[in-house]
């Protein structure tokens, strides 16, 4: 079995990341080279990778740091909005901005690892964050199933934010999960504990039955 690695994402990922950005959103919907170069290089410590040892990727994770904001403006979430203005180092709210798995790997918990493991990783590196926030296509299922068993609820829409094919268009849900107290953010999937390093250390493939 192949080990997969969840590390920090660099500006040498740049090509794979846009694969599975390819991959895994409508041409309407994709972000551009240029939005997620900026996101690396403006906030590097919120962009994570599953990485193979031959360094193709089989998902990934960006998220920026906001100032905590009980209301969040809907501008703030616009699509490729730029990530130097936006990116607080010191910020107390995880923004997760995107968030793709390869197609061949879907459907077996890696979605859910990479985003606990993510997250996890976040927290455990910068100890000023106290909650998380993100938006998602109502039709989204799996997304909002991991989202939702991650102890996120739905605090608000953004009206018209999906283009649809028929023209018309969905509002995007606004998902946040409150750590005010300083505990742990989200129980961490099975197995997916970042260690001091760069690098947590999954099977590839792994047992349905591991998570
Ligand atoms: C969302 C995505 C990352 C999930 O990856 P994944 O590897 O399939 O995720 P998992 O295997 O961990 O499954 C996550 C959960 O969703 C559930 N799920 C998957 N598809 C579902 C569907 N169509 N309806 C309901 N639940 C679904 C799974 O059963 C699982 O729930 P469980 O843990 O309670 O069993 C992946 O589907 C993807 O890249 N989609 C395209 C991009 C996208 O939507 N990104 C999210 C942006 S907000």
């Amino acid at each position: 079995m192949e080990p997969l690695h969840l590390r920090q994402a660099t500006i040498a990922d740049l090509a794979e990341i846009m694969r599975l950005e390819q991959a895994g959103f409508a041409a309407a919907i994709q972000e551009s080279a240029a939005t997620f170069s900026e996101r690396l290089a403006a906030g590097g410590e919120g962009c994570w990778v599953l990485a193979a040892p031959d360094q193709r990727l089989f998902g990934y994770l960006c998220a920026e740091f906001w100032r905590y904001q009980a209301d969040v403006a809907a501008e703030r979430f616009a699509r490729d909005h730029s990530a130097a203005e936006t990116h607080c180092a010191d910020g107390e709210e995880i923004y997760v901005s995107s968030m793709v798995v390869d197609p061949v790997l879907r459907g077996s918990g890696w979605g859910s690892r990479l985003f606990h493991g993510a997250l996890d990783a976040m927290r455990a590196r910068h100890c000023q964050l106290r909650s998380a926030i993100l938006i998602v296509h109502p039709e989204w299922l799996g997304a909002r199933q991991i989202y939702r068993r991650a102890g996120f609820t739905e605090i608000g829409t953004v009206p018209a934010y999906f283009a649809a094919p028929d023209g018309a268009s969905h509002a995007a849900i606004i998902m946040r999960r409150e750590d005010r107290d300083g505990g742990a953010m989200a129980a961490s999937a099975p197995g997916a504990t970042p260690d001091d390093g760069d690098l947590m250390r999954l099977q590839y493939p792994h047992a349905p039955a591991d998570h």
